[in-house]
């Protein structure tokens, strides 16, 4: 796989290169909640610009479908981007039409544009080859070098990410080549004990991570809104809480599978509602209201995936223990994520939203031993999957 830095050393002095990132960032509206994917790609767009290349970005945000539409515009990114250069970055208003084709032309050396969303075009993500190869052609056509730093995206067959490789000379950015490093330390031998953290809000999307991991770790906490299908397995009612209820037999197959490695919150926050002034108690795991939803893992949870966490020597997190952007349902993630922080060994967040809930918590970043940007890419990659984009990289 040629990197980077094969390229700097090829000299890119007035050549147009086009850098896939993933900047896909948390929005509430068009304020950007969490910048952190944008820093993570600045080192490799500051690398490029001052060998002077045009720098042409390009990323998608959201999942518009296939057409423009406003509330996934790009431009706010781009301006934020600017500011975390302190320098303009000029934005191009289509990905691939007249405004992307005049910005790119008018780059001067060691410029950047970034250009709109990618998938305002349905030739994106098509499934049909045919589709994705034209809107590739067109992409290709504005460089004459690519740079897939989208680690978070890896995982997508999409054009700007897998067709359009195949189109230029093809380089693998430095934030791609760190997380597959360090997503490597996981897989191989990690150090024992090995314990993952995983929330969110779904059984049925961790589902084939859970599977390969259920063989390779010491403990498997389980916390979000996927504990209560595994609580419902268990037994217990679980109220109005998230549950997959076509999730319950094979949640009680692991757990009989995992002999005790699975573990469970044993109390929850129940709320009224989904909402920050829901009148909300600590109850028993065993206990849920019927009229109530767990929202967060409670205090003798945390202390537990605590003592669960403390010898570890690696760990892995993804997904939050609870609703972290309402501040009465927060306080299970900052508890769990703080006993991570205070592992005496290798430790990994993995996902846009326990990344995100790291930052947006005010926890110190530094003291992880590593953030991946990738949610779904990081959970394939655990997975053992192929990943589109970093297959494209590797022919
Ligand atoms: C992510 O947020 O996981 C990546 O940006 C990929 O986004 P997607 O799941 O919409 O393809
Ligand atoms: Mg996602």
């Amino acid at each position: 796989m040629k990197t980077l830095d094969d390229l700097l050393a090829e000299g890119v002095e007035g050549r147009r290169v086009l850098v896939r990132a993933d900047l896909n960032v948390p929005l509430d509206g068009t304020t950007i909640t969490d910048d952190g994917r944008i820093r993570a790609v600045l080192p490799t767009l500051r690398a490029l610009s001052e060998a002077g290349a045009r720098v042409i970005v390009v990323s998608h945000l959201g999942r518009p479908k296939g057409a423009p539409d406003p509330k996934y515009t790009l431009e706010p990114v781009a301006r934020r981007m600017g500011e975390l250069l302190d320098r303009p970055v000029a934005f191009a208003t289509d990905t691939v039409g007249e405004s992307a084709k005049s910005v790119t032309a008018s780059l001067a050396s060691g410029e950047i544009a970034l250009l709109e969303n990618l998938r305002f075009n349905a030739g994106e993500t098509s499934k049909d080859d045919a589709s994705r190869s034209a809107f590739a052609d067109e992409l290709a056509a504005l460089a004459e070098a690519f740079v897939d730093d989208a680690f978070g995206a890896v995982h997508r067959k999409h054009a700007s990410v897998y067709d359009v490789a195949a189109r230029l000379p093809h380089f693998a950015g430095g934030l791609v080549l760190r997380e597959l490093e360090v997503l490597g330390r996981l897989t191989g031998q990690p150090e024992r004990p090995y314990v993952v953290v995983l929330g969110g809000s779904k059984v049925s999307d961790k589902l084939a991570v859970i599977e390969a991991l259920l063989p390779k770790v010491d403990k498997l906490l389980v916390g979000g809104g996927m504990c209560f299908t595994f609580l419902k397995a268990q037994g217990h009612e679980v109220g109005n809480s998230l549950l997959e209820e076509d999730m319950v037999d094979t949640c009680r197959d692991l757990l009989d599978r995992a002999a005790g490695r699975i573990v469970l919150p044993v109390d929850v926050v129940a709320a009224t509602a989904f909402a920050a002034d829901a009148a909300h108690d600590v109850v028993d795991a065993s206990a849920i209201p019927a009229d109530r939803l767990g929202l967060d893992i409670g205090p003798a949870s945390v202390t537990l995936f605590a003592e669960a966490l403390a010898g570890a020597r690696t760990v892995f997190w993804n997904g939050p223990m609870g609703v972290f952007e309402l501040a009465p349902f927060a306080a299970g993630t900052r508890g769990v994520a703080e006993a991570i922080t205070k592992v005496d060994g290798f430790t990994v967040v993995g996902g846009g939203d326990s990344a995100a809930a790291v930052r947006t918590l005010g926890l110190d970043e530094e003291a992880f031993g590593h953030i991946s940007t990738g949610g779904g890419a990081s959970l394939e990659y655990l997975e053992g999957k192929t990943l589109p984009g970093v297959a494209a990289l590797e022919q």
